[in-house]
């Protein structure tokens, strides 16, 4: 197996940070050393295959995006990454393992959905893949289904307190499921948000004219997003069952997740990059020359971004400070504008909601350590060691140590990322949320098991390098 030394570098992990050489043996990281340290008297630099020189650099444990999904079909259409273009992305921008979701619809079996989606994904991913459970129609066939995700290294089930019609589940089918949840160790995530109280608002608006890409923030109201996070906590407290909410935007949620964990409750939540950095205001609200005021479709998604004005950004950074908040996942769930999002134009329900930010995350993250919103440490906490942790892949991956998979990323404190107006990502989408940030740090050198799959600017990786993870239960619960 070849050997490589990455030298010269700091090793950050989610509790500190110190120079150290890094000695990996194939895919696995066999040692962590003194800089400099010699093997039998011989200089271990010169011992190796390769050596990679880190000096000036972090080193970092792969990021571990938890919430994908690639090809995902919805209202209509499919999101446009595939698992070769968004893994390939993912890898660019430092993401070595995605956690995504396969899906089960009404009706369906879901070991026909599971089937479905290892379809999608075998021997097409860029990086290591695992994934969670849609469950989009509970029912005692999908019940009796549940408990046997284990031994299939899928150990996290989805459901949605949102979309009637299309995947909802209502009170009685989520408390069955989280008996089962409990039972089982199976971690519940969820989509909490009031549906119907949505679809409502939603078509009231667009009764009386509006009709824009910016209702959509103005329809899904923070109040849907608090309630639907206080009962999924109160039957997960009835049940027994651990309870992840994904992608919370709103600060009354939070509220809720942080009065819930002060109780004891295994509640736990994620928030992504853009509710972090956008705003109902700025960009669900924008207007350009070629789209006018449908613009701010490249924005819709759920939940929605919030307004700036009412601080629910500022709270999310804090609630990462303090783990009210646990991990920042993308929700990476990309449409472009011509085809796609245009879907919608002239009614914001028929905008397929998603932002794509795979590849982005890591930079993202980063850049709130320059700002000091968030410490060196936690930044590999947030982005890599707890996503590990709570999906059961802890000691593989998350961290760098003896044993772990050689998934490690070199990033420069020093480089700097722009994120061009011109298409400069590796996303299959004709757009970017993200276009015109400016990140003071980059992704060097990307390694996945081993192998060095992006360097100073070069793709070097295959599809079909990456692996499906079988993921173990949560390691996070208390
Ligand atoms: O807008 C989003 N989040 N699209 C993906 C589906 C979901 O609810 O996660
Ligand atoms: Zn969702
Ligand atoms: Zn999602």
């Amino acid at each position: 197996m070849p050997t490589t030394l990455i030298t010269g570098g700091t090793v950050v992990s989610s509790t500190g940070r110190g120079p150290a050489d890094v000695l990996i043996d194939g895919e696995t990281i066999v040692a962590v050393l003194t800089p400099g340290s010699t093997l039998l008297g011989h200089d271990l630099a010169a011992s190796v295959d390769s050596v990679i020189d880190a000096t000036g650099k972090y080193v970092i444990p792969g990021g571990i995006d938890a919430h994908t999904h690639m090809q995902l079909p919805f209202g209509g259409t499919s999101a446009s990454d595939t698992f070769e273009t968004g893994t390939r992305a993912a890898a660019w921008g430092g993401t070595t393992t995605i956690v995504d979701f396969a899906v089960q619809r009404q009706g369906e079996r879901v070991e026909d959905g599971l089937a479905a989606w290892h379809a999608l994904a075998a021997g097409e991913c860029a990086v290591d893949y695992g994934f969670h459970q849609i469950i989009g129609g509970v029912d005692e066939h999908s019940l009796a289904a549940l408990p046997t995700l284990i031994d299939e290294g899928i150990t996290s089930f989805k459901m949605f307190m949102a979309y009637p019609g299309v995947f909802y589940a209502d009170d009685a089918q989520i408390l069955k499921a989280m008996q089962v949840s409990a039972d089982t160790g199976l971690l519940t995530m969820m989509h909490a948000e009031n549906g119907p109280v949505i679809d409502v608002l939603a078509e009231q608006l667009v009764k009386a004219g509006n009709t824009d890409p910016f209702f959509h923030g103005k329809a899904r109201v923070w109040q849907a997003e608090e309630e639907a996070t206080h009962r999924a906590i109160m039957l997960s407290n009835i049940t027994g069952a651990p309870l992840y909410v994904v992608h919370v935007s709103a600060k009354q949620a939070v509220e809720q997740l942080a009065w819930a964990r002060d109780k004891g409750q295994n509640v736990f939540g994620e928030t992504c990059p853009q509710y972090l950095y956008l705003s109902l205001e700025e960009h669900l609200g924008a207007k350009s020359e070629e789209w006018g005021s449908f613009e701010g479709a490249k924005y819709v998604c759920s939940t929605p971004l919030r307004s700036r004005a009412e601080g629910h950004q500022d709270h999310m950074w804090q609630a990462l400070r303090t783990n009210d908040l646990q991990m920042v996942s993308t929700d990476h769930c990309p449409f472009c504008m011509k085809d796609q999002k245009e879907l919608g134009r002239g009614d914001f329900r028929a905008i397929p909601n998603g932002i794509g930010s795979v590849e982005h995350r890591l930079d993202l993250m980063y850049q709130g350590v320059v700002t000091g919103e968030i410490t060196l440490e936690r930044w590999v906490e947030l982005t890599s060691t707890t996503p590990a942790r709570m999906f059961g892949m802890y000691g593989k991956k998350g961290v760098i140590a003896p044993g772990a998979d050689a998934d490690v990323v070199i990033y420069d404190p020093n480089g700097h990322t722009s994120i061009g107006y011109e298409k400069t990502h590796h996303m299959n989408m004709d757009h970017s949320a993200w276009e015109g940030f400016e990140i003071d740090g980059h992704v060097d050198t990307v390694l996945s098991r081993g192998k060095v799959i992006v360097d100073d600017g070069a793709y070097l990786g295959r599809k079909g390098d990456g692996r499906f993870v079988k993921r173990g239960l949560s390691q996070y619960l208390i």
